[in-house]
């Protein structure tokens, strides 16, 4: 229902966003470093054996009051790069909201390295409400949020799901009040647009961005078009969607990705699930029915280390998990092929591996997203048109997670003190690269389409790959083409497709699996070119597994 004053408040609201110009808040000059390196940065090392930089850089606490001297120190890193000419710094975003970047940069930074030529600073930093940053934490000392799993678990779940989601919403509000209007994103992207002008180079943007670091870029880029130089979105969500709280293209790929785990299986000689069934519809039935008997069957499992029980929802949102990863298929499979055979200490060993219990991360997802999202409704009855269209959208998960996503913020207290509600229709100064998969279970290619008509003169690359983003399968022709394109500023053709490199269900190194392809199969034919390729592949493949959907 959209009340008057709903109306008068929302008309406002854009009004003043008009009157807020996007610029710097600052007298400071592009090209001035103000931030001073230290490599004094023991306290984060974590695992990285990459050496590197670190500061503190000071951001007003609170855009919205331009006279308050309040600050908020943002923890940065920076690997400097390998080879000259130095053609600037790029920022990343790992996704979530939650996933730390600056861990991402430092457990990546040799990989991110390799893939970009080595001729580019990298800069990790943990955007508000996340880990170092203004941590956004609803529980002291431990992690008592709930991830609210398949909402077709049974037909109360979905009652009981929006009812915890007001508790949660209570407890979140009670235990962040002072911060949680703080860590929104456009907030973040005020907060980048501090960093590019404190790097002493030309104030403008470089960036990769994956799953909700396409958000983050896609609002920076339009609060700061005009600070655009390389932006590559990567696993893109619907920014559209996203800010109004809906979920509706996410899962529009899913069932494909599902298809397609079973039909991979059938076609590679190693997988033992195929044995299931005589082809992979069959499968996928005999599966179906598998977790549909886990409803009402769920099944006890006493081992030495812990009692547990195997139940709809936790098998299926792990195999949930599965589909972004294809590298972890062969895995999936065979546990499923465990369960189906009723080896069940032998499943449950493969099920750990899929699921992780919740951490701070999943307190950042929500104080970030359900603080700027405007869908929010008093009863299930209002949510009926969202949950029609989420069902919709994937039959085999569009309930199950589509549900659980959009009710985590339904019943939310806090909002965002800035959320970007200017115009959708962007000129950048320099082109953005989008990246869709044809199969991502999570951001489908639409949803990349979709954010690419908003800015003219963008280009959409499809990658012809399973999961989510492009480095979940990787390929060398979509790596060459963000290559070219941050250290050349060359854009691909408009509706380029590239081909991955990585096929589905193989267990084989890169080198074994390239070698044959241009050789002649033996170990001592592999060129110095493959050797390259090779590491190449390796690099994105170890750089997929740290990036992270904001989809629970
Ligand atoms: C948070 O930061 C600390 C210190 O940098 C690091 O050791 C830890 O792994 C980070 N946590 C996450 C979830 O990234
Ligand atoms: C940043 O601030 C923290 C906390 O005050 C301090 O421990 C750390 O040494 C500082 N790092 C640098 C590089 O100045
Ligand atoms: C929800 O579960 C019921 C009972 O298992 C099933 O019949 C129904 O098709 C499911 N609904 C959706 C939208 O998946
Ligand atoms: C169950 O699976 C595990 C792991 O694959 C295997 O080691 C074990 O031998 C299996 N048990 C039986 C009874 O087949
Ligand atoms: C649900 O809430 C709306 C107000 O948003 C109200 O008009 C409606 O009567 C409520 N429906 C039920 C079934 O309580
Ligand atoms: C993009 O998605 C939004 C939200 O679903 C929709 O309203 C809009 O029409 C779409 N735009 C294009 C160009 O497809
Ligand atoms: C395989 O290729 C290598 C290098 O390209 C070459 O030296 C070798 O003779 C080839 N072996 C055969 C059996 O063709």
């Amino acid at each position: 229902m959209l009340t008057p004053t709903f109306l008068l408040l929302s008309l406002l609201a854009q009004v003043f966003a008009h009157v807020t110009p996007y610029v710097r808040t600052n007298s400071q000059k592009v090209g001035d470093t103000k931030i001073s390196w230290s490599t004094k940065c023991k306290a984060l090392a974590g695992e990285s054996a990459t050496p590197f930089k670190c500061a503190n850089f000071s951001v007003p606490l609170d855009y919205t009051k331009p006279k308050s001297t309040k600050t908020l120190d943002l923890t940065l890193v920076r690997v400097d790069a390998t080879r000259k000419p130095v053609k600037g710094s790029v920022l990343f975003n790992p996704g979530g909201p939650g996933t730390s970047g600056l861990n991402f940069v430092l457990e990546n930074a040799q990989e991110l390295m390799t893939i970009l030529g080595g001729h580019f600073n990298l800069i990790g930093f943990d955007p508000r409400g996340i880990n170092n940053t203004l941590p956004f934490q609803c529980y002291k000392d431990q992690y008592k949020v709930t991830s609210f799993g398949s909402s077709n678990a049974s037909d109360v779940t979905l009652g009981q799901q929006f009812a915890q989601a007001e508790i949660q919403a209570l407890q979140c509000q009670a235990a962040t009040k002072d911060i949680g209007g703080l860590v929104g994103t456009a907030f973040v992207a005020r907060d980048m647009a501090q960093i590019v002008d404190a790097l002493g180079e030309d104030g403008m943007l470089r960036y990769w961005g994956f799953s909700y670091g396409t958000v983050l870029g896609s609002t920076f880029s339009a609060m700061f078009p005009e600070k655009v130089d390389k932006v590559v979105l990567d696993g893109v969500a619907n920014v559209h969607e996203y800010y109004a709280g809906l979920y509706n293209s996410d899962f529009l790929s899913l069932d494909d990705v599902v298809a397609g785990f079973y039909s991979g299986c059938f076609a590679s000689r190693d997988c033992v699930l195929a044995k299931q069934a005589q082809n992979p519809d069959d499968l996928a039935q005999k599966v179906d029915a598998l977790l549909e008997n886990l409803k009402y069957n769920p099944i006890p499992l006493y081992t030495k280390a812990s009692p547990a029980l195997i139940t709809y929802d936790t098998v299926k949102t792990a195999m949930w998990g599965a589909m972004s990863q294809p590298k972890t298929w062969p895995s999936w499979a065979d546990g499923l092929n465990l369960l189906l055979a009723g080896n069940l200490t032998g499943f449950y060993e493969v099920l750990s591996a899929f699921s992780k219990p919740p951490d701070q991360s999943l307190e950042a997802l929500y104080g970030i997203e359900c603080g700027e999202q405007s869908l929010k409704v008093e009863n299930l009855t209002d949510l009926a048109p969202e949950i029609a269209a989420l069902a919709a959208s994937s039959v085999w998960g569009g309930f199950d997670f589509g549900l659980s996503n959009a009710i985590q913020c339904v019943r939310w207290k806090q909002k965002a003190k800035e959320i970007y509600s200017g115009d959708w229709t962007i000129q950048t100064k320099n082109p953005i690269m989008f990246i869709g998969n044809t199969y991502d279970p999570v951001t489908p290619m639409v949803s990349a389409k979709n954010v690419s008509a908003s800015f003219q003169s963008s280009v959409f690359l499809q990658h012809n790959g399973y999961g989510h983003t492009s480095l979940a399968q990787p390929g060398l022709c979509s790596a060459r083409a963000v290559s070219a394109y941050f250290n050349e500023g060359v854009l691909p053709a408009s509706d380029t497709i590239c081909q991955h490199d990585d096929p589905l269900f193989s267990g084989e190194t890169w080198q074994q699996a390239l070698a044959p392809l241009s050789h002649n199969g033996t170990k001592a034919s592999i060129t110095k070119k493959d050797n390259e390729d090779a590491l190449l592949l390796a690099a994105l493949g170890k750089v997929g597994q740290s990036v992270h959907s904001h989809r629970k």
